[in-house]
């Protein structure tokens, strides 16, 4: 049995499906994590979906990934723009890593041009909705599968 996929989101995104709803749409959290759900199970693989507003329980996470997950898909919210420290806890995760936006960050205001995550990421996915989320969980079972 392969480890689980992690997949971790940052601040506000429990309020999605009612937060800016014409830029993050109206699905919200749950909805999401059942869609990643069900694209992993089809494809025989498992998940563990998390989401906090507190950057260390982001950190706890990445660091019991690095023992217990196959890859970590993130979307750290706003954290992509201001956390070393979320940065230096990838570092440490030799596995497949996946940065992912509901928005396209490129688009909006300058200090959203700017991504920790990038530094490390192995792909990025943004602008696609939360479509970006079960095709962020495809790209990295095609990378596990590869392997
Ligand atoms: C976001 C983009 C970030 O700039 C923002 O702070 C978020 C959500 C996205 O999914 O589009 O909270 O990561």
């Amino acid at each position: 049995m392969s480890q689980p996929i992690l997949i971790l989101n940052g601040p506000n995104l429990n309020r999605l499906g009612k937060r800016e709803p014409h830029i993050y749409g109206t699905t919200s959290l749950a909805d999401v994590e059942q869609m990643c759900k069900e694209r992993a199970e089809k494809r025989g693989y498992t998940i563990a979906f998390h989401q906090s507003n507190r950057e260390y329980e982001i950190i706890d996470w990445i660091h019991e990934g690095i023992d217990n997950a196959s890859g970590i898909i993130i979307n750290a919210a706003a954290f992509t723009h201001t956390s070393v420290p979320i940065l230096d806890a990838l570092k440490m995760f030799d596995k497949p890593i996946i940065e992912l936006h509901i928005s396209n960050p490129h688009q909006r205001e300058a200090f959203r041009h700017v991504s920790y995550i990038s530094y490390v990421a192995t792909g990025s996915i943004c602008g696609l909705g939360i479509n970006g989320y079960p095709i962020a969980v495809d790209a990295m079972i095609d990378m596990l599968n590869a392997k």
